[in-house]
């Protein structure tokens, strides 16, 4: 007989912990949750009354806490009390690749999760049930029920006892609630058919059971890297072709097309953008090197370190692309830079395109000024490891003075930001970035004026209308349009 789960602990209040748990309070009122994390400033924003103030931006995310804090989702530091009173605990932390020692630049830093594993062993009561929620690499879960195991014994408590689970995340961020609520799969992974079945029960309040998938521990680790690897590899795949399209004059928007209309290949991810980027694919992949090459099986692994290769050399190439067409310099020329985050409705920044070629494009000595509608200034600093100074309120003449300079703004309403400005650069495909009215903003820019869409969210013939130089993502007849 499967039990029924009552109290719900999640360690780790982040983009997966946080939004996951949500729906889960929403759909199932009978459990308590209690979601923990050491970082107060974090737990202290996801109590905030004002909901636009939660730590992270996901739509619909707001309406679910406002109905289910305080009634049965409760955010706290109180590791110890949640993971006592909790019968599963779900961990959701961070496991970034590794900067350091064995495995650095390829395997998972498993530092807090095994943290999580000894809290849970030392704080935790009777039966607990734990699930890997957080992506990890293949076989983590016998190194959490390693330290659960071995802790119990020492502590010479036989009635402690655990069962590991893993149900791997798939939401993707910004649209994490619908993702959520309406999941392709729901993956169960383990050996002790109660627990199991526990989670499952969860789970059907809310998904059909045909959409429950129960696997073997490892089958539902390593389906969750491989999802994300085949999904980051669509994506180089089509990078790729675009470069091809730009020096023969095709257009990757139409191959696209062309090609997602074979039903074995299917329409989604097949667009071509500035380079994939994010929490997961990156991480996931390289974990998949790292166990490749750790079972001697080299080919597999370079064939998926391309994959990630590819993806850098289409980050850096974009750069170069600007460079060339300003002339070969950027030196003291400001340059707008429409987006920041990896991808448009979340202000997540992590792998995102934008850090890369921001930095190149300041390395080479232009000024930027950085627009996006969700990422802040500090967070900018952070990525480019470097401090803003305020471009916007220099003379002209100042300007051109400095070199390898950047600074934030919130709104792009006011256009004399792009004053005497050489490019806008679009990064991320917010919608706001869709409506710009571009004939006024031609009129403050330094002639040619260009606009660089890496997201093929511009109407070409608004942005040529208004007397742009346009270059768009795998535009083979991008020359024939231009306007110099
Ligand atoms: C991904 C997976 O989709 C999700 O299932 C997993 O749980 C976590 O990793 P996420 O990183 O949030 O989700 O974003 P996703 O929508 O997958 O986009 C990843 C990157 O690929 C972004 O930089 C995005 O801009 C880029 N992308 C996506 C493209 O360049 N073209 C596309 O067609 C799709
Ligand atoms: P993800 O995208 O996987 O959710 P995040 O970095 O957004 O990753 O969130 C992970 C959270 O886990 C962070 O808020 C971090 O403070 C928290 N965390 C890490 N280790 C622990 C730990 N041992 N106990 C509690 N919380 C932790």
């Amino acid at each position: 007989m499967n039990f029924s789960v009552k109290r719900v602990c999640c360690i780790g209040a982040g983009y997966v912990g946080g939004p996951t748990m949500a729906v889960m309070s929403l759909k199932c009122p009978d459990i308590l949750i209690n979601i923990v994390d050491v970082n107060q400033e974090r737990i202290d924003a996801w109590n905030s009354d004002d909901l636009s103030k939660l730590p992270i931006f996901e739509p619909g995310l707001d309406d679910i806490v406002k109905k289910t804090r305080g009634r049965n989702l409760f955010f706290s530091t109180r590791i110890k009390e949640s993971i006592e009173n909790a019968d599963m605990i779900f961990i959701s932390v961070n496991t970034p690749t590794k900067k350091k020692g064995l495995g650095a630049g390829k395997a998972s830093d498993l530092k807090w999760v095994e943290a999580c594993a000894r809290e849970v062993a030392k704080y935790s009561k009777g039966d607990t049930v734990v699930v890997e929620k957080s992506t990890l690499p293949v076989r983590t879960a016998e190194v959490i029920q390693k330290i659960l195991y071995s802790s119990a014994r020492k502590s010479g408590e036989e009635i402690k006892s655990f069962k590991v689970l893993s149900n791997p995340e798939f939401l993707a961020e910004g649209t994490a609630i619908n993702d959520l609520l309406n999941p392709d799969r729901v993956l169960i992974g383990g050996d002790d058919e109660q627990s199991m079945l526990s989670l499952k029960e969860i789970y059907k309040e809310w998904v059909p059971e045909d959409k429950i998938l129960l696997t073997n521990i490892w089958s539902s680790e390593l389906a969750k890297l491989t999802s994300n690897a085949f999904l980051a590899q669509r994506i180089s795949s089509i990078n790729s072709i675009s470069a091809i399209c730009e020096v023969t004059g095709a257009d990757i928007r139409e191959v696209s097309r062309a090609i997602g209309k074979d039903s074995r290949i299917g329409s989604k991810f097949l667009d071509s953008g500035p380079g994939f980027g994010g929490s997961c694919f990156k991480k996931d992949i390289l974990n998949l090197v790292y166990l490749a090459d750790y079972f001697g099986l080299k080919e597999v692994a370079n064939f998926w370190e391309s994959v990630v290769e590819i993806n850098s050399w289409h980050q850096n190439r974009i750069a170069k692309i600007v460079v060339n067409k300003l002339f070969g310099t950027v030196s003291n020329k400001k340059l707008v830079i429409l987006g920041f985050a990896f991808k448009a409705n979340t202000n997540d920044t992590r792998e995102s395109a934008a850090i890369n070629i921001c930095k190149n494009l300041l390395e080479e000595g232009a000024n930027l000024i950085i627009h996006d509608p969700k990422v802040t200034s500090s967070q900018i600093e952070t990525d480019l490891h470097k401090r803003p100074i305020n471009l916007l309120g220099i003379e002209n003449s100042d300007l051109k003075e400095k070199s390898g300079e950047w600074c934030h703004i919130d709104t792009i309403d006011n256009i004399d930001i792009f004053d005497n400005a050489h490019a806008v650069i679009i990064l991320t495909e917010w919608d706001e970035f869709k409506h710009i009215n571009w004939n006024s903003i031609a009129l403050k820019m330094d002639p040619p004026a260009w606009v660089f869409d890496a997201r093929s969210i511009v109407k070409p013939k608004k942005v040529l209308d208004a007397g742009f130089s346009l270059w768009r993502l795998g535009d083979g007849f991008e020359d024939e349009k231009n306007i110099l």
